[in-house]
């Protein structure tokens, strides 16, 4: 049997979820910044319960990080969209990307990739899938991938999950640190510039049969979403499932 240090800093051609493998490097002690990613996961995860499907091509990574300022645990979905939103606009100058509050990639409106933060006892899980070759469909929701965007054939999407592997990680963990370090401003001021919901916006949120409408404020001292709904209360949105408005 494989010691679960074993698996720290590489990448695999199979696991269930690379979250979950990143759970044990938090109760075995590793350090800050552990990684593992997988070229398939069996059981990927998703926000609110939902399957991530997860065939080869995409990237799944998981990232232990550990930090001491609990005051802040709460901007880590955010940091970590904008660590990766700030290394793919690097690497891709012609792609328009967005953060979609909280923790969405998204290019033209379309989702790319998402963020599963699970916290335990021990550390903080990150967990990204981006999709890098394929565009699984989801539910209520337009999605792409880097191979569709850059419009490049199929061998080189096939390697582009390895090409930005690293970086991508890199990138991240950079955010994370200096959020633990310096606080959440430079997060709020790159937010502006990616987010998919700018001042004013109007979105919808909650499910049927109580869907609710209203506008963007902004972001609260825990990266929560400022909204006025159109009764007119002041709301902050912690976890909810944000979309911009349908027109009918
Ligand atoms: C979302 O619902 O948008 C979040 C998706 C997060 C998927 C990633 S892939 C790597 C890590 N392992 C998992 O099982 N889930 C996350």
């Amino acid at each position: 049997m494989t010691a679960i240090e074993n698996l720290a800093n590489q990448v695999l051609d199979r696991c269930a979820s690379t979250n979950d493998i990143a759970k044990y490097f938090a109760e075995k002690g590793l350090p800050h910044g552990t990684w593992v990613s997988s070229r398939i996961q069996e059981a990927g995860r998703g926000r609110l319960g939902r399957q991530w499907e997860s065939g080869e091509g995409n990237l799944f990574l998981s990232i232990l990080v550990r930090m001491d300022n609990k005051n802040r645990w709460s901007w880590i979905p955010l940091a970590t969209a904008i660590g990766a939103v700030r290394f793919l606009s690097q690497k891709f100058p012609s792609l328009n990307f967005q953060v979609k509050w909280p923790n969405d990639i998204l290019i033209n409106g379309k989702k790319l990739g998402g963020i599963l933060c699970e916290g335990t006892s021990s550390g903080i899980i990150i967990g990204l899938g981006l999709n890098c070759l394929h565009s699984p469909q989801a539910l209520n929701q337009d999605t792409t991938s880097l191979t569709e965007a850059l419009d490049c054939d199929l061998t080189i999407g096939t390697s582009l999950a390895d090409e930005v592997r690293l970086e991508i990680y890199r990138s991240i963990l950079n955010e994370v640190n200096h959020l633990n370090l310096n606080g959440p401003e430079q997060i709020r001021q790159s937010y502006e510039v990616w987010t998919a919901y700018s001042f004013g916006t109007e979105v919808e949120w909650g499910a049927q049969p109580s869907v609710q409408f209203g506008r963007v404020h902004g972001l609260g001292e825990s990266g929560e979403l400022l909204v006025t709904s159109d009764s007119g209360n002041a709301l902050s949105l912690f976890a909810e499932d944000v979309k911009v408005r349908r027109k009918n």
